[in-house]
């Protein structure tokens, strides 16, 4: 149960618990087996360590990022043959990628200036300097310094499932990637779909191939942007020192990377109007904090949100004292030291030294609500109407917790401190929470079956269906998802199942094509297109019932069932009615489905109830 404490706070983000015991076998990641090969290929990132955003002259070729005819096609702009676009701070020369049976090629601007880089260590993001060469914006740019705690055998894990291939690190680090198809765009703009990764706000980087918008791009016609932002105590120092609004950095840089897509979207064919921002674990959780904070009468830089595996709003434990994990940083790195304060001691530092620290010490920095970037009571805030009104699409997958509790055997133990938050009657609920998840039932044939299982609705699921009837009940547009397939080639670690993140790739369009199988390149394309459509035009959602309400709508029933028109139709033709509104996508009972099936809530979210008093006593919306 070590590091318990520590952890759980941000366990609603992306949890580095529960790991402590290493994992027995080697396994092949996603992108580690010997045979794979990334489809389209991308940048070799091993040489760009930082010194990769000179400005370039522009005679020299860029480098191809895969096929042969991505040099030298129809748009060409420099005499290297790549695109160029012209943003606020200078000329980019990008590169283009051409993918199997797609209508467009993709211009990819990668590593392009968001803010000057790097930034002041602890400091807010600042725009950048013009340039007066043009910017060399053809590899993803260094992941920003990422912390992977300890114990060696959870780090070992956690980098081997979600930091694979390892990329460079650096605080030179704020930059994002546009992939833009090449064709013309319509005359008000294309649909920009903008993503934060998920990485507990510890780790995480633009620059990983399960994140490449190239797919999503050329297939559904939209622009991807995916950007980076600071992590950790980079990106959240809790320094008594920093102003109340000078703590959450990451998310300061996020909004940076918005406005950038206000100022220059354009310029890639993509309308400033058309913003919808999608985000994954803590990249859901930091969309969230977006929506919370923008009050009712606001105009936020996007018009719709997809929230995959994360939110805000109901967490499962409150977070920890801020300060003591900065003054155990200045300690261990013998701060103030010569210097006048912790924090002119630890911007002079190695951030090597940091990085380390850190990690072996496990010191955990959570943002802290500033009321601009993250408000005190989200659930609050959401169920007085006061945010973003703007249509959300959210969901989770149905073995969430498989990766967080493996190992795990000892049920009792390991409830005891998960629902810790609870004061008066543990024992009592533990018992009923037990008995809710019997063993032989329900594919629940382990103690780790069971334990994985009440962590998957406990920490994600039944928040996430909580977050999605908030929003439905003051009147957002909300759709809710509940992604249930697994396949062999996305198991980053034997018998997964359908684990936290395992959808990403299928989202991205970047599953691996080694051992893929024709249920999951349907699956895939199909979900890519759903999000896309919600996308394109939030307010009329990606093509199932919206949640809550009550109105019979079409529904698909049977996985082998095909959207037709916008339409839903069974396998037989018939469009069936009913006032479900939960899509189910991959398998629905003994069927391998490659599409959605509506269902009703209920039948996943039955236990929900048993862990309410929990919600409400954190997110203070007890009685309402
Ligand atoms: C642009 O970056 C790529 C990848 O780092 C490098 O190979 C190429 O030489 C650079 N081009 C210029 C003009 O600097
Ligand atoms: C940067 O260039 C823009 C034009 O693209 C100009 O409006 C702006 O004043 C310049 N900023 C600086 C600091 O030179
Ligand atoms: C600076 O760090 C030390 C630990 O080395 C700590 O004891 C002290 O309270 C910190 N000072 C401030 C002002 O936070
Ligand atoms: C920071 O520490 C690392 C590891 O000890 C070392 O390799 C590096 O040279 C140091 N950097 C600076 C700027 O001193
Ligand atoms: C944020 O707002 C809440 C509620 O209005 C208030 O209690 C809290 O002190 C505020 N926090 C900051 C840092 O301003
Ligand atoms: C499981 O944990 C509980 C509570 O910590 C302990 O009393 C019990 O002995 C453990 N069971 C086994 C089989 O280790
Ligand atoms: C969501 O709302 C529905 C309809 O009111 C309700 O039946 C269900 O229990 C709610 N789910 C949760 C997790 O609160
Ligand atoms: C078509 O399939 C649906 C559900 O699978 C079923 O309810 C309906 O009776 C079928 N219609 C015909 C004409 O077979
Ligand atoms: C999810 O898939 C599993 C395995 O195929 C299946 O047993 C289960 O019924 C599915 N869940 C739902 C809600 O259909």
């Amino acid at each position: 149960m070590a590091g318990f404490k520590t952890t759980l706070a941000s366990v609603s983000l992306l949890v580095t618990l529960g790991l402590a015991h290493a994992p027995a076998e080697h396994w092949n990641g996603p992108h580690t087996g010997p045979d794979f090969r990334h489809p389209y290929g991308r940048p070799e990132l091993s040489t760009a360590t930082g010194a990769a955003f000179t400005s370039g002259s522009g005679s020299d070729s860029p480098v191809a990022t895969g096929t042969a005819s991505s040099v030298g096609s129809a748009a060409c702009g420099y005499p290297g043959g790549g695109p160029t676009a012209t943003i606020d701070v200078g000329v980019l020369h990008g590169t283009t990628t051409s993918l199997p049976a797609a209508t467009a090629s993709i211009n990819q601007f990668l590593g392009v200036p968001f803010a000057k880089s790097p930034p002041t260590r602890f400091g807010p993001p600042e725009s950048p300097q013009n340039f007066s060469q043009p910017i060399n914006a053809t590899s993803w740019s260094p992941a920003c310094i990422q912390q992977f705690v300890y114990p060696e055998a959870a780090q070992l894990f956690v980098n081997s499932v979600f930091n694979n291939p390892a990329p460079p690190e650096s605080e030179d680090c704020l930059y994002l990637n546009v992939y833009a198809p090449s064709t013309p765009a319509p005359a008000d703009g294309r649909a920009v779909m903008f993503f934060l990764y998920g990485g507990s706000l510890q780790f995480g980087t633009a620059g990983q191939i399960t994140y490449d918008g190239s797919a999503f791009a050329s297939y559904e016609d939209v622009i991807v942007v995916t950007t980076n932002y600071r992590t950790n105590v980079f990106g959240f120092p809790t320094s008594p020192e920093l102003p109340d609004t000078g703590h959450n950095l990451g998310f300061l840089d996020q909004r940076f990377a918005l406005d950038w897509v206000q100022r220059n979207i354009a310029q890639f064919g993509g309308s400033p109007k058309k913003v919808t921002v999608f985000g994954e674990s803590a990249g859901a959780f930091s969309t969230d904090a977006l929506l919370t904070s923008y009050p009712r009468n606001s105009t936020p830089p996007f018009r719709g949100a997809i929230l995959e595996s994360g939110q805000y709003s109901y967490r499962p434990s409150r977070s920890t004292l801020p300060a003591e994990p900065w003054e155990q940083l200045s300690a261990a790195l013998g701060c103030p030291g010569n210097y006048g304060s912790n924090l002119t001691c630890l911007r002079a530092a190695n951030a090597s030294a940091i990085k380390d620290t850190i990690e072996k010490q496990i010191l955990v920095f959570n943002p802290i609500p500033d009321n601009v970037t993250l408000v005190s009571s989200p659930a609050r805030r959401r169920l007085s109407g006061d945010i973003a009104r703007i249509p959300v699409m959210g969901g989770t997958n149905s073995q969430e917790g498989r990766i967080f509790t493996v190992g795990q055997t000892n049920t009792t133990a390991y409830l005891t401190g998960l629902l810790g938050a609870n004061p008066s009657n543990l024992g009592e609920m533990i018992a009923t929470v037990e008995a809710a998840y019997p063993l032989g039932q329900n594919g629940l044939e382990t103690p780790y079956d069971q334990i994985a299982q009440v962590f998957t609705e406990f920490i994600f699921q039944c928040p996430q269906a909580k977050w999605a009837n908030d929003s439905a009940s003051i009147g957002i547009p909300t759709w809710r998802y509940y992604f249930n397939a697994s396949f062999t080639n996305t198991q980053a670690y034997p018998n997964l199942g359908v684990y936290h993140a395992s959808e990403l790739p299928m989202v991205f369009g970047t599953r691996q094509e080694v051992l893929r199988t024709t249920q999951e390149y349907a699956l895939s394309n199909a979900m890519m297109s759903a999000w896309a459509t919600f996308a394109k035009n939030p307010s009329r959602g990606p093509g199932w019932n919206p949640v809550s309400t009550g109105q019979p709508g079409t529904v698909l029933v049977g996985a082998t069932a095909q959207e037709i028109g916008g339409q839903y139709t069974g396998p037989n033709g018939s469009v069936l009615h009913g006032s479900w509104d939960l899509g189910v996508w991959g398998n629905r009972g003994n069927v391998l489905g490659s599409g959605v099936t509506v269902i009703p809530e209920w039948e996943v979210d039955y236990r929900c109830e048993l862990f309410e008093p929990i919600y409400e006593l954190i997110s203070g919306t007890a009685g309402s």
